[in-house]
């Protein structure tokens, strides 16, 4: 089911800013979606875009295997934007030349613009002063019939091409990255002049339609959430809730490795503030059992992951006939399934409720599957839900357990979660929570010898761990004022029994992961 009167599509070439290109169309208000270079034109047509993007991408357009899409997309009279690769492709699919540039072109450029019209709308003409991004090793030669130049570079005598009759463009340069000041106009001049598109795809729009897409879906049966604390599902929750209020059961398991107050703050928004049924189930004593002794990463993420949906499933089957699991998958995830990067070894197993729905038999329903995680946030906000639960940090689904090196046990949580409010409560005051991706404490399996008073100690060690991230896929530790390091490290020594040594972790992502198990 399409909700979405308008859309453009973004065609994958590989490049590593394609999720870019879709975030600015978003900031827009523009609705788009991105989707592997090789769908099918039929495909296209069902969707009906206001316009089409083709991606870069790394590979040159005379490769064996350069990615391709059919030639007739650019016959159907819907806009065309081609940037880097994908002019590059537009200029050989017309019958144009592409070469290998005697000088590549990486970094800022300044482009002079010949035409003022299309995508350069509203720009002046012969001012060599619009710093653009590049980044390309091929150029564009010779000119597909009907096209013709409509700006260019030092080293670029077709920076920019444009059709003179249809709308079919194509820019060397990258519109989406911050380095081109003038991206977002020429993104704009594309999507609103060219498309004929209406900047009408708000949060408050989303929530109408989805509201009415999830209602129709559901119809009368039942539907289930297992609800973390996390953003994406509370937001999955309230957003589901909104469409179908009592239809909806969360769940909310907790599995005793949770931070301090993190199951009464979650269970308190959502009973005092909205009538959810969220049915508690405390598992502490379970997983405790279930890790008893375990000390392998592996083996601990696999039992929290097993043991969560045995609690479950067993909680679903309560309340009888259930046809739906709500979860809050996000673009990201659902891209990285469509496009061409190749399969990635398991490198952390990682816990949730993927399997639940064939053991039960259930439908899924991901309302939030078109939405980058800050457009989630801001989803959060307009369902009411408190900035504190939408601005808080990632948290892993098996909790502190792998935050525990070694084996986990009641005492070793008690010293984990009391350095991890000091930790929080020191990024809060400074200001630095929200700037950075997670921070958290990591209680260590060795001890150190250390002088308290003039006591000999010989006691734990913890780690601070503190990231920056857009995406988690690549993270850096995160320079934090030498201040805050020492404050964090004096109150963890000082406040937490049975800890004598506070160390701060500098590895990037990769080589190193986030989390330290
Ligand atoms: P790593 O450690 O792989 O973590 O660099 C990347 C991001 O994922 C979070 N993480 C998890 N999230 N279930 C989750 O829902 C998991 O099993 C899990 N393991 C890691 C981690 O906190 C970081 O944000």
């Amino acid at each position: 089911m399409d909700i979405h009167s308008e859309k453009i599509l973004i065609l994958d070439f590989g490049s590593q800013t394609t999720q870019l290109i879709a975030r600015r169309i978003r900031e827009q208000k523009v609705y788009c979606e991105i989707h592997p270079f090789n769908v099918s034109i039929d495909k296209i047509k069902e969707m009906s875009p206001q316009g089409i993007v083709f991606s870069g991408g790394p590979a040159s357009v005379y490769a064996d295997d350069a990615p391709k899409t059919d030639p007739k997309i650019l016959e159907l009279d819907i806009p065309v934007l081609g940037i880097c690769y994908g002019a590059q492709l537009m200029t050989v699919q017309l019958g144009g030349r592409v070469e290998r540039a005697e000088k590549h072109e990486f970094g800022k450029a300044d482009l002079e613009v010949l035409f003022t019209g299309g995508v350069f709308a509203g720009m002046e003409k012969n001012r060599a002063e619009y710093q653009v991004w590049m980044s390309h090793g091929d150029r564009i030669e010779a000119l597909p019939d009907g096209f013709e130049v409509s700006a260019v570079s030092e080293h670029s005598p077709h920076a920019a091409i444009r059709h003179t009759k249809k709308s079919l463009v194509g820019v060397q340069f990258h519109p989406e990255v911050a380095h081109t000041l003038i991206g977002v106009d020429v993104l704009r001049n594309f999507i609103f002049g060219l498309c004929g598109c209406k900047p009408q795809w708000t949060m408050q729009s989303f929530v109408e339609t989805t509201v009415a897409a999830i209602r129709k879906q559901v119809g009368d049966e039942q539907v289930i959430c297992a609800l973390s604390g996390g953003v994406d599902s509370s937001v999955t929750a309230a957003l589901v809730h909104r469409a179908i209020g009592g239809q909806l059961t969360c769940i909310y398991v907790d599995n005793g490795l949770m931070r301090t107050g993190e199951t009464e703050s979650v269970l308190r928004f959502f009973r005092e503030k909205t009538d959810l049924k969220v049915i508690h189930v405390a598992a502490e004593d379970y997983f405790l059992k279930e890790l008893d002794r375990v000390a392998d990463p592996e083996e601990k993420r696999k039992r929290i992951g097993y043991g969560f949906i045995k609690i479950f499933e067993e909680e679903a089957k309560k309340l009888g006939d259930v046809k739906f699991l709500a979860q809050g998958t996000l673009y990201p995830d659902v891209i990285e399934s469509v496009s061409f990067k190749g399969p990635s070894a398991v490198i952390k197993s990682h816990h949730n409720v993927g399997g639940l729905p064939e053991v039960m038999k259930l439908a899924l329903l991901e309302p939030l599957r078109e939405l980058f995680k800050d457009e989630v946030r801001q989803l959060g906000l307009e369902l009411g839900l408190p900035e504190e639960a939408i601005y808080r940090q990632p948290f892993p689904g098996p909790g502190l357990a792998i935050r525990i090196l070694g084996e986990v046990t009641g005492e070793r949580l008690h010293i984990l979660r009391q350095a991890d409010v000091i930790v929080l409560e020191e990024m809060k005051r400074s200001g630095l929570y929200r700037k950075t991706w997670q921070s958290f404490a990591v209680l260590l399996p060795i001890r150190t010898v250390g002088v308290m008073g003039d006591e000999r100690t010989y006691e734990n060690v913890v780690a601070f761990r503190s990231v920056d991230s857009v995406d988690a896929m690549t993270a850096d530790w995160s320079r934090l004022p030498y201040d805050l390091l020492g404050r964090i490290s004096n109150r963890i020594i000082n406040e937490v029994r049975g800890v004598n040594r506070v160390v701060y972790d500098i590895s990037s992502k990769p080589p190193s992961t986030i989390e330290w198990e």
